[in-house]
């Protein structure tokens, strides 16, 4: 089967906006493959922590990406044998994510991995270039975001959830940081890209946010037979 031929469903936006949830829901609802770019590039920043690179080192970086020893098996991720799926979620991993995303050598070396999610029947991909990059030719394009204090808010819930001690305010600064440094960089910018709809989530519960999805591509699909 010619690959262009396998639908995508691409979501791009902000962090905290529900892309992950959202996506993960789609792809189970349709049956397709799943691809959180966005673990790729917090894989990379726990690597390099770990090995003690420098965030900014792009070559280091570009090293990292080609001989990463990961595994993803529906929600578990595994490094090099150890699960680290829980562990990349931490804000230190996402902050870190954000800068090593910033270097156009990194983003290159980690394209191929990205494509070959594609995968019949179909692949649902979320992050910030899915749209423009990575899957230009997506059968529907998604730019799914919310307000930075209703993100602040979600990003919160989670974390006390998971009995992370953290502070409110601190964490709407980290998101109004990270959409600043991630729509500022030259490479992929976030921003939605004109051919994507915008899917504002500030109102709606997730069960709403899925099948206004499910409900696009159900239309783009029945239009293409
Ligand atoms: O979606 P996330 O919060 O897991 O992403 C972590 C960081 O990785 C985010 O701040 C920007 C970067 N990223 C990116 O530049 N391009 C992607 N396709 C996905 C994530």
């Amino acid at each position: 089967m010619n690959i262009s031929n396998i639908p995508v469903i691409a979501i791009d936006g902000p962090s905290a906006s529900g892309k992950g949830t959202v996506a993960q829901l789609v792809s189970e609802n349709l049956g397709f493959q799943y691809l959180d770019s966005g673990s790729l590039y917090r894989l990379v920043a726990l690597k390099a922590i770990r090995i003690g690179a420098d965030l900014n080192d792009e070559k280091a970086l570009e090293n990292i990406a080609q001989i990463l020893d990961v595994t993803f098996t529906g929600r578990k991720i595994q490094l090099g044998g150890e699960e680290v799926a829980d562990l990349i979620r931490q804000e230190v991993y996402g902050n870190g994510a954000s800068k090593v995303a910033a270097h156009p050598g990194l983003r290159e070396a980690l394209l191929d991995r990205q494509r070959a999610f594609r995968k019949d029947p179909g692949l649902v991909a979320d992050g910030r270039d899915m749209c423009s990059v990575v899957f230009p030719d997506a059968t529907l394009k998604i730019f799914l975001t919310a307000t930075p204090e209703v993100r602040a808010e979600r990003r919160y819930k989670q974390l006390m959830e998971k009995g992370e001690g953290v502070n409110i305010n601190k964490i709407l600064k980290d998101i109004e940081a990270r959409d600043k440094r991630d729509s500022i960089r030259i490479v992929a910018p976030l921003k939605q890209s004109k051919d994507s709809n915008l899917v504002d989530t500030t109102l709606l519960n997730v069960t709403e946010v899925v099948n206004k999805i499910l409900k696009q591509y159900s239309e783009i699909s029945i239009k293409s037979i």
